[in-house]
């Protein structure tokens, strides 16, 4: 059985579904400037906002002016919490002045009372992807140290207004994402900076997650001075990866790429860097930025739990596919296909498996609390005669991950937080800023080209999700 006050719910970002990029005085972020891609189309990053481009976030699904009825249809499915964020260039449009926006405050002050008069718990990330744009073009983003600072300010503002709602937090959403420096809009999002543009990328990702390792962790110990109750977590891309072989290098291979992952995790849960971390940094063209302080900071703020999100798993060939001229869709010559799984239309393995997984590794690693704030699959669906989408194919998706956590839970012991859905209402896709790619109990009329009503209809998801909410996991 889940533990009675298992936090059901679902997962949204400010910059995905806020829209309203100008109003409230909000000022720009890294989100606003980020082109609309398509399946196999990457999204463009364009030097501020350029006339004739399209910018999905600009408008999202309108929820800054939509959200009391949005929360009326989560409160109908039951949820005991909504994931959101809350969008900095809101509260610091520049990031950097002496005060907050109060206009800006008074919006998420208007959301969380919302919530919690539905009896929805809010949990929030301070920073999912959207930073000050005018931290980047001032201080190239966290490449700086100037941006600890800002962010612990931010941080503060955002505890000290809102910790008598909220009592879950994460720092930074999928910090671990810019591991990969090859894509650009990982770094941009994550840090605002573009590691292709860097003389030295792994040097310039590794410094700024450092940055941002020691704002997350000096966050966590502020957070909780303000208000003890408070619970702080990270929040990492979590996927699985397997060996493709038990040959031993393939083994082998595999415990290294899951570096990718636990490089992240071991410093914020352990307060320290693990003892491969120098070997990681071989090669690097300076030594990186990391003072005794910075030391000291990372030992006094560790976690409170492992937020994290899981869609899928990869897999990795210790024979790269360009050593035996084969081509490649991963930017990982070593990452190959899993030929027992099957993929969604984006590539994605579907592998529910592969969540309990996950869920063992880190409770045998760290032995702390933790939470799957993102969980779901992206379908291209339309609405059907009877005005809503027949999502089998997400109930079936969503079915099979919860017997995995539950199976984590009641076989193997996990201590687990809550299970929130990702997009439960529409959102624009963050990796390529579509429509199309829906992932929610709640279908958004808004197409790629601009077009749709905006109004909202319950898929058949929605009722399947309430009745698993009712019965706390036990009917699927
Ligand atoms: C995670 C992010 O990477 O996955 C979300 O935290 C994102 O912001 C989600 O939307 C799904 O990715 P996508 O690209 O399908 O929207």
């Amino acid at each position: 059985m889940l533990q009675a006050g298992f936090l059901w719910g679902g997962a949204l970002a400010a910059h995905q579904v806020e829209g309203a990029y100008r109003e409230g005085g909000k000022g720009l972020s890294v989100a606003d400037v980020m082109t609309a891609g398509a399946n196999s189309v990457p999204r463009r990053i364009t030097d501020g906002v350029v006339k004739g481009e399209r910018y999905p976030n600009h408008n999202g699904i309108d929820f800054y002016h939509t959200f009391r009825d949005d929360v009326e249809l989560f409160a109908e499915m039951g949820f005991k919490c909504l994931r959101t964020s809350i969008a900095w260039a809101r509260i610091f449009p520049e990031g950097d002045e002496d005060k907050p926006n109060e206009e800006g405050l008074a919006f998420y002050d208007e959301l969380f009372d919302c919530l919690v008069a539905h009896g929805i718990e809010p949990v929030v990330t301070l920073s999912h992807f959207e930073m000050p744009l005018a931290l980047v073009e001032k201080y190239g983003g966290w490449e700086s140290r100037a941006l600890i600072d800002l962010f612990v300010r931010f941080a503060r503002i955002c505890f000290e207004r809102y910790h008598d709602r909220v009592r879950y937090w994460m720092t930074f959403n999928e910090i671990n994402n810019q591991y990969n420096t090859d894509n650009d809009i990982y770094g941009w999002t994550n840090s605002g900076v573009r590691f292709s543009r860097c003389a030295d990328p792994r040097r310039a990702m590794f410094q700024a997650s450092h940055y941002q390792f020691v704002a997350s962790e000096r966050a966590v110990a502020l957070a909780h001075q303000i208000d003890p109750r408070l619970k702080v977590g990270c929040m990492v891309a979590a996927d699985a990866i397997y060996p493709f072989s038990c040959h031993p290098d393939d083994v082998l291979l595999a415990a290294d790429a899951m570096h990718s992952t636990y490089y992240f995790t071991d410093v914020m849960c352990r307060g320290a860097y693990p003892h491969y971390a120098p070997r990681m940094w071989e090669g690097l063209s300076e030594p990186l930025d990391i003072t005794e302080g910075d030391r000291q900071d990372l030992a006094t703020g560790t976690v409170d739990y492992i937020g994290f999100s899981y869609y899928m798993s990869n897999v990795v060939n210790h024979v790269a596919a360009t050593d035996i001229s084969e081509s490649t869709a991963y930017s990982d010559p070593h990452m190959v296909d899993n030929p027992n799984l099957v993929a969604n239309a984006w590539g994605w393995q579907i592998d529910p498996k592969g969540l309990r997984y996950i869920l063992k590794a880190f409770d045998e690693r760290y032995c702390l609390p933790q939470f799957i704030v993102e969980n779901g699959i992206g379908i291209v669906e339309a609405l059907n005669e009877h005005d809503t989408v027949d999502d089998q194919e997400r109930i079936d998706f969503l079915r099979a991950h919860i017997e995995q956590l539950k199976a984590a839970v009641e076989i193997d012991g996990v201590d687990l937080i809550g299970y929130t859905v990702w997009g439960c209402i529409d959102p624009v896709s963050f990796t390529t800023g579509e429509y199309a790619k829906r992932y929610g109990f709640v279908y958004v009329d808004r197409n790629d080209d601009g077009t749709g009503t905006c109004r909202r209809f319950r898929k058949r998801s929605f009722n399947w999700y309430r009745h698993v909410i009712e019965t706390n996991g036990e009917e699927l």
